[in-house]
């Protein structure tokens, strides 16, 4: 395993990071110290990440709409962060439970406005604290490629889903030069045992979602038990 000190910038975000480059291919912060406390202050700034344009928003909105099942469903959404995505489920007819590390992610999420069916809590995406309740999803935007052990927390998701229940998980490859993120093979090849069926949605191409054009690795991995 080899570490590498770099800045970068992931789905907006500049990063500090110290990663972490293994011999599975992973590319993630597999060690931290990823500072998201400190990124919580600007964070919605981003168009994706504060779904604050209208447009933006809707394009989420759409996408979201196809991948979770008919309302109400039970979603739980790991490295929830301001609780967008969650608040945009709730919207939508969903239970949802957000579950982040960062306090300040969190106190930015529960000061959005009330009203939705959501609740947001402190703890570890890889183990989140939900005791024995299970979930008809577990939703992931951009946050597996930053997990110590991917291959670990899907295998746990997967234990927290009801029967037919699915993962939804928004991933990507960020930077050229050292670039950082989980392949779209990488994460069907770590799916495969633990799932029936898998749809793979590019986002890419969809300028609408990110408020302007990118080029880089953006996708969508519906898996279904
Ligand atoms: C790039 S942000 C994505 C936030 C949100 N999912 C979204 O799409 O807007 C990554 C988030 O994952 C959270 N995070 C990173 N590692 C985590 C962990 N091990 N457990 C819980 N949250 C974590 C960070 O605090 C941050 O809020």
């Amino acid at each position: 395993m080899v570490a590498v000190t770099n800045r970068l910038s992931v789905a907006g975000v500049t990063l500090s990071a110290m990663r972490a480059q293994t011999t599975t291919g992973d590319q993630g912060a597999a060690q931290g110290p990823v500072d998201w406390d400190a990124q919580a202050a600007d964070f919605d700034d981003e168009p994706d990440h504060g779904l604050r344009d209208p447009q933006v928003r809707a394009a989420w909105a759409e996408r979201l709409r196809g991948w979770l099942p008919a309302a109400p469903a039970d979603v739980l959404d790991l490295g929830c962060g301001t609780g967008s995505l969650s608040l945009l489920a709730a919207e939508q007819g969903h239970r949802v439970t957000g579950v982040d590390l960062s306090a300040n992610m969190l106190e930015r999420a529960r000061a959005k406005p009330a009203g939705y069916d959501a609740e947001f809590l402190a703890g570890d995406a890889a183990q989140p604290p939900v005791g024995g309740r299970r979930f008809d999803v577990v939703l992931v935007r951009h946050v597996l490629w930053a997990l110590p052990d991917p291959a670990g927390a899907l295998r746990h998701w997967r234990s927290l889903l009801r029967p037919a229940g699915r993962l939804v998980l928004v991933e990507g490859v960020w930077g050229t030069l050292t670039p950082v993120g989980i392949p779209t093979d990488r994460l069907l090849t770590l799916l495969a045992p633990l799932v029936d069926h898998t749809q793979v949605e590019q986002l890419s191409g969809d300028a609408r979602l990110w408020g302007k054009e990118v080029d880089d690795e953006r996708y969508a991995v519906v898996a279904t038990v």
